[in-house]
């Protein structure tokens, strides 16, 4: 069974920088989405997918469109077949799939249902699998999944990200997708008021990521942050939340114990 993890929130507080270096302290395989068109988790990764020769799902709905009656039986076979040729980064650390952006005029419907079409066979193959979402609510909206083991919401300090978790929450519940457990994570420009307020938010929160200097460093130099040094302030928090994670129930979650320590 595969444990799958989405983290969300508001733009900029965080979310992609979390993916990155939470994934690292999972149980493997791991397979990572990126559902954000603005493509960073990649990047993050280091991963330069056009030189590696992988095609992200936008790319080749727009080719497949192209070529096939929308919507056609021929349409769905080749879209299938190609998404899981072309658009699987493939590596000894973690595999990857990518929305990634559309050069055209109109909405990301074709594309969003054609990455929900492949998720749920895709992955089984997987102990662990994370998805890192756009800014705001819609990709909820989208159902993109529909059970989740483990979600996380990135929070900045101000009362908008407050809102977007009462939102956030109403628009699971309204499109019907299930979790087993919800986390509040507080970003580096928490200070300890506004952790009170998480704390007292009625919903499981875990602690905050502090400031980290190198993380700016790596973003800018297109560094992975999976190599960042193991005691620099990112890493230290998130292993401490996993930390906390294990102690609300040890059973639940899975890591890779010796990653931790
Ligand atoms: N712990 C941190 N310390 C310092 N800067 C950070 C930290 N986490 C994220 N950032 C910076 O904040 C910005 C937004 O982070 P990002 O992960 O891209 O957010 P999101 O995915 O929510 O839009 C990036 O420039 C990133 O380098
Ligand atoms: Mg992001």
């Amino acid at each position: 069974m595969s444990e799958v993890i989405v983290s969300t929130g508001r733009g900029g507080t965080g979310k992609s920088t979390f993916s990155a270096i939470i994934s690292k302290y999972l149980a493997s395989p791991l397979l990572l989405i990126d559902v954000d068109p603005d493509q960073s988790l990649g990047d993050m990764l280091g991963v330069d997918l056009e030189k590696e020769g992988v095609n992200t799902v936008s790319s080749v709905v727009s080719d497949i469109q192209g070529t096939r009656k929308l919507g056609s039986r021929l349409y769905f076979d080749e879209l299938e077949a190609s998404l899981y040729t072309n658009c699987i980064y493939r590596s000894q650390k973690f595999d990857l799939v990518t929305l990634g952006t559309k050069w055209a005029e109109g909405c990301y419907c074709p594309e969003d249902s054609s990455l929900k079409g492949i998720i749920p066979r895709l992955i089984t193959e997987y102990k662990s699998v994370v998805i890192d979402s756009p800014a705001g609510l819609e990709h909820l909206n989208r159902r993109v999944v529909s059970h989740i083991n483990d979600l996380f919401v990135l929070s900045d300090p101000s009362l908008k990200s407050a809102k977007h978790i009462e939102r956030m929450k109403r628009i699971i519940d309204a499109v019907k997708i299930t979790y087993d457990y919800l986390y509040l994570v507080g970003n580096h420009e928490f200070n300890a008021e506004g952790e009170e307020y998480l704390r007292n938010s009625g919903e499981q929160f875990l602690g905050k990521i502090d400031y980290d200097v190198n993380v700016k460093d790596y973003n800018l130099k297109g560094k992975s942050l999976w190599d960042l040094p193991e005691d620099s302030p990112a890493c230290l928090s998130v292993k401490k939340l996993l930390k906390r994670i294990q102690e609300i129930d040890k059973d639940h979650f899975q890591v890779r114990q010796e990653s931790l320590t």
